[in-house]
């Protein structure tokens, strides 16, 4: 059967909206998708095109710009909102707090300004496990506090989680999925990740070293209290990451209004560093230049999801390994490098 949802996806260029939207159109949603393109490329709506062989109703729109989203709102009819459009980086953050309050609040409220108006009362917000800073229980559950933000970017987190709980009493549903660490790309290598100058985050670093776009990659750090020294991360394959995206559109379906929770979206299983090169290095042959280095400042130790509570509320699971993720990340790798 069809389904009648429209979902307007903010940030639909971007490396996890891109994918969810894929997974949204092939559970027979009818999308539309909003992003300024700061941070993405056009092509990989082409890539969503081409894996979904369906045009993208796509606009060139920035969510601070409230009277450009009164105006979709007014010509569409939306049933829900996915809101990945953000700044995300946390070294840019600690340089530039401001456009990071800025982007990150500051869109939300417009956004939410705007659904109010139209009343449209589902909303599906990016979160982060950085809420959680150093956990004292791993694995993390729901229910763990937040601490102290290490960087503005975790903090824009907290204060968006924050509001929507307060302003989900005005009417809202309002689902926070908190992700831990996404990689990957889609099978087809039509759409992955765009990393912008050098990567920060391992999965990118990894696979732009091993086409030796970089020199080595450095091992942050091999004396940590875990395993074998380096930290340790749960690492899930944006596929799995959109999926869940779906699931959460029939779960608030069914709430009542005034509705908020957050759920953490990760495997349940903690990976190091070094277990992760070693698997990267098993599953594509390719021998990576890398070493040990000191550790990186602001990074915690040790950080893993306990996802019960999405697996019992939405029936989610995961689809892909370790092993497919560092494959699909590398065959994406090769296809945007013409390797
Ligand atoms: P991304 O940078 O690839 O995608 C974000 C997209 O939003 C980009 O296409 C960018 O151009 C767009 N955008 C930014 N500000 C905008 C604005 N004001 N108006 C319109 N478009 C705007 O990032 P991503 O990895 O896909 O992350 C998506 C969301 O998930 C973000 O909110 C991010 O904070 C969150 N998140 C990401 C990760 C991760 O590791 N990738 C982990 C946890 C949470
Ligand atoms: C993972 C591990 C590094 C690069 C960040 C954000 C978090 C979330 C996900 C958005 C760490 C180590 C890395 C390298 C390395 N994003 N590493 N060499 O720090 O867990 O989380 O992305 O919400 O908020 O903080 O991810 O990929 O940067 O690092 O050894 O060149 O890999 O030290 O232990 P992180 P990451």
């Amino acid at each position: 059967m069809k389904s009648t949802n429209h979902v307007l996806v903010t940030g639909g260029a971007g490396y996890i909206g891109s994918h969810t939207v894929v997974e949204l159109m092939e559970a027979g949603n009818k999308v539309t998708v909003v992003d300024n393109l700061e941070r993405s490329e056009y092509k990989i709506i082409e890539g969503v095109e081409a894996i979904t062989g369906t045009k993208i109703d796509f606009h060139k729109i920035d969510c601070l710009d409230s009277e450009s989203l009164n105006q979709l709102f007014s010509q569409n009819k939306f049933s829900s909102v996915i809101h990945f459009a953000a700044f995300k980086s946390v070294n840019e953050s600690v340089v530039k707090p401001l456009s990071y309050y800025k982007n990150n609040v500051g869109s939300l409220i417009t956004l939410l300004d705007v659904m109010k108006v139209h009343q449209v009362k589902d909303l599906i917000f990016s979160s982060s496990c950085t809420v959680y800073g150093q956990p004292d229980h791993i694995p993390v559950d729901e229910s763990a506090p937040f601490k102290k933000a290490e960087s503005p970017y975790g903090s824009t987190k907290q204060v968006c989680e924050q509001i929507l709980e307060e302003v989900a009493k005005e009417g809202f549903r309002v689902v926070s999925l908190r992700y831990f660490n996404p990689i990957g790309a889609h099978p087809s290598s039509l759409i992955g990740e765009l990393p912008i100058g050098v990567p920060n985050n391992l999965v990118p670093y990894v696979t732009q070293t091993a086409a030796k776009v970089r020199e080595k990659l450095t091992v942050f750090g091999d004396d940590y209290d875990t395993s074998d020294g380096s930290c340790v991360r749960d690492f899930i394959h944006v596929s799995d990451v959109a999926s869940a995206h779906v699931k959460a559109i029939d779960y608030l379906n069914k709430q009542k209004e005034n509705f908020y929770d957050a759920f953490n979206l990760g495997t349940g299983i903690g990976v190091s560093v070094l277990e992760l090169v070693k698997k990267f290095i098993e599953v594509t042959g390719v021998n990576l230049n890398y070493s040990i280095g000191p550790r990186r400042s602001g990074d915690v130790e040790k950080v893993y999801a306990d996802p019960k509570k999405i697996h019992h509320a939405f029936g989610w699971q995961t689809k892909y390994d370790l092993g497919q993720s560092l494959l699909h990340a590398w065959q994406w790798e090769k296809k945007l490098r013409n390797i």
